[in-house]
């Protein structure tokens, strides 16, 4: 990854970490406050059942390392930074139900801890200028967890969840009307990662999740992630949109990234700033610059990018390869080339609209897009340019190429030299 790059991408992402330096104050005035609380709860008998002063003590209490989150908690003010320790969070309520943590549309999170494994809890209302947990350097793991009507506003990424340098991990959650409402820039209407050793997501639906307001710079209407590996399996996003790329997600300098076994539906880019309308690509999922991409028995239906290129997928290469197999497109929709998938080369460095991309220089472009087995497309749309279905633009790059196994589908557009279009399964 190139120092450029890297440093570019740092300080966008670190301008919320601000406050961090701070949490060794703030800790104390916590202990000062828990000492006093404690006072008290000594000479008033505790209420009956679990609530806001059980939650709030545990999230304090930094000996603990473990907590069962017995009822529901709405909260007085925004969480308190959980530090210390590695934290794990159990929702475990009478008769099964899953507890519910509500920001009260005014209380936002913003908690540091070191790692944090959250199971079995319901987080709705927060309303807040951070992500309700954020990670610098550590492991979040999310399981069975639901995430409603969260919002952040400001320059911001991920509503929920925005981990930089550290691993993610999210199984089996619900992921809906979540909001990133930024000013200037926003990224992952839902999760973000940056500079992580690895995001896995899986089994998990995300719907109706948006990056807003960013006037065509957003990135990953529910999920941005940047700089990492990825692994999305078996999970649905449906209705997600973005103000920029991506509507789904978008990825930029993964070095390994995998969509697997899922669902795109009705997901859009669009761009509220005019001028930047054509840079709204990937309705569901925009990838730029990533060295391995593999997308296999996905459905697309219905996705929709307002901007030139991808109705369904957008695809940046520099020296990269993707394969796409056993993937259905269906209705999907580009302002000009490729309803289904766009292609195309980038050079090490570009600016364009709202992205100014510099990636290690390693010679010029050299990428492999593979339409391998089991793809079918229909009713996909672009434009009138013809390549409804598909658009490779691969021009001058005699290292690049692109194949199709077993036949070149129909409205497909190809801008490359003759020899580099293959019809193989060889590479497959
Ligand atoms: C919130 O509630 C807790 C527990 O009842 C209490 O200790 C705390 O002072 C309250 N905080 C605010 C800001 O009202
Ligand atoms: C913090 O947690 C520890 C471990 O469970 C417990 O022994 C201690 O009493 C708690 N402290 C407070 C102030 O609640
Ligand atoms: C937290 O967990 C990590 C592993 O995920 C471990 O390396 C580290 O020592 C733990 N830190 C504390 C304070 O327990
Ligand atoms: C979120 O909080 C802000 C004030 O910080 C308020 O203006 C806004 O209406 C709240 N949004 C929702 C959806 O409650
Ligand atoms: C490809 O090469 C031709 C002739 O050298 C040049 O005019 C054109 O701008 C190049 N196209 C791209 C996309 O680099």
């Amino acid at each position: 990854m190139a120092m450029a790059m890297a440093m570019a991408m740092g300080m966008a992402a670190c301008g919320r970490y601000k406050g961090v330096p701070a949490a060794t104050g703030r800790r104390s005035f916590l202990l000062l406050l828990l000492a006093i609380c404690s006072a008290l709860s000594a000479t008033i008998p505790p209420a009956a059942g679990y609530g806001l002063e059980e939650f709030l003590a545990a999230l304090n209490n930094e000996s603990l390392v473990y907590h069962e989150v017995q009822g529901d908690v709405v909260l007085n003010a925004s969480l308190p930074a959980i530090t210390g320790r590695n934290f794990t969070l159990v929702g475990r309520a009478p008769r099964g139900k899953r507890p519910v943590i509500d920001g009260a549309s005014k209380h936002g999170g913003g908690s540091y801890s070191l790692s944090l494994t959250l199971k079995n809890l319901e987080f709705r209302n927060f309303n807040g200028s951070g992500s309700i947990f954020g990670a610098l350097g550590h492991d979040i793991v999310i399981l069975d967890c639901v995430f409603i009507n969260n919002r952040v506003v400001g320059v911001l990424s991920g509503s929920v969840v925005s981990v930089q340098g550290g691993s993610l991990k999210i199984s089996d959650c619900l992921f809906v009307n979540n909001r990133v409402e930024g000013g200037g820039y926003g990224r992952g209407g839902a999760v973000s990662t940056t500079f992580s050793s690895d995001t896995v997501i899986e089994r998990t639906v995300f719907r109706s999740n948006e990056v807003m307001g960013t006037r065509g710079t957003g990135e990953g209407g529910a999920i941005s992630v940047s700089a990492a590996t990825y692994r999305i399996s078996e999970c649905v996003f449906e209705g997600n949109k973005v103000d920029g790329y991506g509507g789904a997600m978008a990825a930029t300098f993964a070095s390994r990234g995998e969509i697997l076994r899922s669902s795109f539906l009705r997901n859009s880019a669009y761009s509220t700033r005019s001028g930047w309308k054509r840079y709204a690509t990937g309705g569901a999922i925009d990838i730029y610059g990533e060295d391995v991409t593999i997308i296999s028995a996905c459905t697309f239906r219905e996705n929709k990018a307002e901007g030139r290129r991808g109705g369904a997928v957008s695809l940046s290469m520099y020296q990269a390869e993707a394969t796409i197999s056993g993937c259905k497109f269906e209705k999907n929709a580009a302002g000009r080339y490729g309803g289904a998938v766009g292609a195309r080369l980038v050079p090490t460095g570009l600016v364009e609209g709202p992205r100014g991309i510099y990636l290690e220089d390693r010679g010029p472009p050299r990428s492999r897009a593979k339409f391998c087995r089991g793809n079918t497309y229909s009713g996909n749309l672009a434009g009138k340019s013809g390549a409804n279905n598909i658009y490779v633009d691969m021009r001058n790059s005699s290292a690049s190429g692109v194949s199709f196994c077993p036949t070149r589908p129909p409205l497909a557009l190809i801008e490359a030299a003759p020899g580099v279009v293959i019809i193989s399964c060889a590479s497959c």
